[in-house]
């Protein structure tokens, strides 16, 4: 099984469609196993988006992470990063197919709802840096049979 970390971004919570995206994600069979709704601070916007500290768009993106309350959710099954990022679209929601999440609600580049990690690596990282281990719960789908 893989993990990726997910994020519903401040405009998935301003904008009510939290039950909505999980409700996504749930019915793809992906098993929720840590969620918590918090506020990104300063320090962990900068660690997450490390890759892109010095892209002209930082300021756009880390002033909007920071912005407002988000969700964060670590999020297991086969194949999880690849399902999860097929699910969420492409990053421009002016792209992304409909269908998708962005394709159906993003609104521009920076308002484009979810964060999924893009490869194992990034996972591990991501789920560190939000997520306490004793917070990820192991347990068992019993309907997972019928998936
Ligand atoms: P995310 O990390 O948020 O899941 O999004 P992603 O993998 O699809 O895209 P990524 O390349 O990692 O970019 C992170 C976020 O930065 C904003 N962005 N703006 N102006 C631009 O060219 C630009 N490129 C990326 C987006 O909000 C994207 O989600
Ligand atoms: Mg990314």
């Amino acid at each position: 099984m893989e993990r990726s970390l997910v994020l519903l971004k401040p405009d998935t919570i301003q904008r009510g469609l939290i039950g909505e995206l999980i409700g996504r994600l749930e019915d793809k069979s992906l098993k929720i196993s840590a969620m918590k709704l918090m506020k990104v601070s300063d320090d962990l916007a900068r660690r997450h988006y490390e890759e892109h500290l010095e892209k002209d768009f930082f300021s756009d993106l880390f002033e909007f992470i920071t912005s407002s309350p988000i969700v964060a959710m670590v999020v297991e099954g086969e194949q999880a990063i690849e399902v999860t990022r097929r699910l969420m679209g492409a990053t421009n929601p002016f792209e992304a197919e409909p269908g998708t999440i962005r394709g159906d609600y993003g609104l521009d580049l920076t308002k484009n709802l979810i964060h999924g990690s893009d490869s194992a690596e990034s996972a591990d990282r991501e789920i560190d840096l939000f997520f306490d281990e004793e917070e990820i719960l192991n347990y068992e789908l019993t309907e997972k049979k019928w998936c």
